[in-house]
């Protein structure tokens, strides 16, 4: 044994340590964020979890590095295995009339159907459930409901104890008003038919407990978010268009309408931005750019822009997300940027009105 392993190794040191290390988002260290649990210190074998705000967290091997090199510093040290755990906090706006154990919902919005609103939504689903996040997708397109197809799911399991059992695919909780209605079944929703359904989609659903919601907008109107947020209130709202200006126009008019019912919006997403040919040059079929410039214009962030892919379209008719099918693929690596983009954005707001992360937050 050397000289610096005979040296004991306390846990005050090894917090002493920790608390130089900055949460790159959060702008405070990981002790103050109370983000440390279960020191455990063997001869030089130090071990200790850290806490994050999201298992999607985009900045997690930063932080593992940091945390690392912190304690091996602290003499004594010969090994430091840092594990990872996450307890999402919920922005408060939760409590809604509901107080349902949904801690975020985010709404996937367009101004008009055909953009990838459901393709952005089956995705960031099917990523933040891959991190360990407890996910649920919600169907609300009564216009289109297409996530059982893009999901690979016919049926609910049968109901228990009173309530729809939501299906289940890729580690997701999946709900749909496809799955109530008949195939081809001609759907005419009046206002209030609409708002009950959603309304039942949130109480009538055995959801469990959910770090995140991702709710799929039906294109156009208002109607569904506003029910959504009498019922629900939603942690953010990501804005799908394509490039080109008549796309563009429609989902500044989706903006607006998050705006209004006081939804934050998360950021703007392009998708088919461009088609990228065998030689590698990259051909704008929708034009260019307009995304950002539309963030730009109305002060959002912006989130990602999806290449045109057709294996994209082949695993949304077969129940295949492309984040699953290909995983390596540049639009499954803009996808994964996104879904983690949010759900830092998320953790950094909810975090805004407290200083630390509770040990319990339920
Ligand atoms: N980046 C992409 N590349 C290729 N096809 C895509 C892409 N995004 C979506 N699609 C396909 O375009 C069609 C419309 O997408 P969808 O997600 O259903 O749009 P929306 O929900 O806005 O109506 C689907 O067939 C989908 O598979
Ligand atoms: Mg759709």
């Amino acid at each position: 044994m050397s000289e610096k392993e005979k040296e004991n190794v306390t846990e005050e040191a090894v917090m002493a340590a920790l608390s130089e290390v900055q949460e790159p988002e959060l702008h405070n260290d990981l002790v103050s964020l109370n983000m440390i649990r279960d020191v455990k210190i063997e001869g030089g074998e130090v071990s200790f979890t850290v806490v994050l705000t999201t298992p999607a967290c985009p900045l997690k091997h930063q932080i593992e590095r940091e945390a690392r090199q912190a304690v091996a510093a602290v003499p004594g040290v010969s090994s430091v295995n840092v594990l990872f755990d996450a307890n999402v906090p919920s922005d408060g706006r939760q409590r809604g009339l509901l107080q349902l154990p949904i801690r975020n919902a985010i709404a996937i919005g367009s101004g008009k159907g055909g953009v990838g609103k459901s393709t952005v939504a089956v995705n960031i689903a099917v990523v933040l459930a891959q991190t360990g996040a407890r996910v649920g997708l919600l169907d609300a397109d009564i216009y289109g409901p297409n996530i059982p197809t893009m999901m690979g799911v016919r049926q609910l399991p049968p109901p228990k104890d009173g309530k729809l059992v939501p299906a289940e695919a890729y580690g997701v909780k999946v709900m749909s008003i496809g799955f109530l209605v008949k195939y081809n079944q001609p759907l005419i929703w009046r206002g209030p038919m609409l708002h009950s359904a959603i309304r039942q989609f949130l109480t009538d659903v055995d959801w469990g407990e959910l770090d995140y919601l991702i709710v799929d907008l039906p294109p156009g109107t208002g109607d569904a978010a506003l029910s959504l947020t009498q019922s629900l209130p939603l942690s953010g709202g990501v804005i799908v268009t394509l490039p080109q200006q008549v796309s563009l126009d429609d989902a500044l008019r989706g903006l607006e309408m998050f705006k209004e019912l006081n939804i934050p919006v998360l950021g703007v997403v392009e998708n088919m931005s461009f088609l990228e040919l065998p030689d590698g040059t990259r051909m704008d079929i929708f034009g260019s750019g307009g995304g950002e410039r539309l963030a730009k214009r109305t002060g959002v962030a912006f989130l990602g822009a999806i290449p045109i892919d057709p294996t994209v379209r082949e695993g949304s008719d077969r129940g295949l997300p492309v984040v699953i099918s290909h995983p390596e693929s540049p639009v499954s690596q803009v996808l994964d940027i996104v879904a983690k983009d949010i759900a830092a954005k998320i953790s950094v707001a909810a975090m805004k009105g407290s200083n630390f992360i509770p040990i319990d937050l339920v």
